[in-house]
């Protein structure tokens, strides 16, 4: 299990401190469930200060495939890795929405971020419209399958997907329990078919999409869900906390 907390384009620096202090001591000493924060990167290397010492693990948001070069304004997975982040974020839908990221341009950064042994939490989910359509079984697969193409996993560890149904980010509408354990079983298929049972079956698969203290227990305690990707609830520590220990008891 994995509790991860994106904060999007939400901290400044005295914001960002405050918020990684109060996360690790409302978190505590965590059984069995992996936490993380992921802030903007102007906060990074604060945040990964403040962490030291804790369990909770930094992330980014976001990053360009390759390592060095002329690309302005971007930053890369060595550069991630050396500033203490274990996780990124990859293919939000914010991203695909506001920055026009495609399914291969995810697959690049994919590709990128392991190779530099960053632990990728890959964001795939449908639109309102695509899931009346009854097509969002079908978009979900085109996104994981294209996503992971070619992209080499040894074990569990180094991957992570989260299921963010686009209509439920923000919204305060969350996917019901039976909708989101139907999709994580439809993206377990193809981890198992891509990566063998045993690596398959392990992979945590995040849902994401107003989770909150209210509802976090009931979609964690099923199957397939192995965690949250959480917004607006990460932003308040108690909040935050609150998923943690729903997830420690969904264990
Ligand atoms: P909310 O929890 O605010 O719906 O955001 C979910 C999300 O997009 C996490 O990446």
């Amino acid at each position: 299990m994995l509790i991860a907390g994106n904060w999007k384009m939400n901290t400044d620096l005295p914001t960002a401190r405050q918020l990684a202090r109060a996360v690790i001591s409302s978190v505590g000493k965590t059984r069995n469930v992996l936490v993380a924060v992921c802030p903007p990167l102007t906060n990074i290397d604060a945040v990964f200060s403040e962490l030291h010492g804790s369990s909770v693990q930094l992330g980014a948001q976001n990053m360009l495939a390759g390592e060095f070069g002329a690309y302005t304004g971007e930053v890369s997975a060595p550069m991630l890795r050396a500033a203490g982040c274990r996780y990124v974020i990859l293919g939000h839908s914010e991203r695909r929405q506001y920055f026009h990221e495609t399914n291969q341009i995810v697959n690049q950064k994919i590709q990128s971020a392991v190779a530099s042994k960053l632990i990728p939490i890959v964001c795939v989910g449908e639109s309102l419209e695509v899931r009346e359509a009854g097509k969002a079984q079908d978009l979900v697969t085109e996104q994981l399958r294209t996503a992971l193409d070619d992209v080499p996993i040894h074990s569990d560890v180094e991957l992570v997907i989260a299921y963010e149904p686009v209509w439920a980010i923000g919204t305060g509408r969350t996917a019901t329990p039976d909708q989101a354990q139907e999709m994580h079983a439809a993206i377990r298929a193809i981890l198992v078919d891509l990566y063998g049972s045993e690596t398959g079956r392990k992979v945590d698969i995040l849902y994401g999409g107003s989770m909150n203290p209210g509802n976090a227990a009931e979609l964690l305690s099923r199957e397939d869900v192995g965690g949250g990707l959480i917004g607006g609830a990460s932003l308040k520590a108690e909040e935050f906390a609150a998923i943690v220990h729903a997830a420690e008891n969904a264990v």
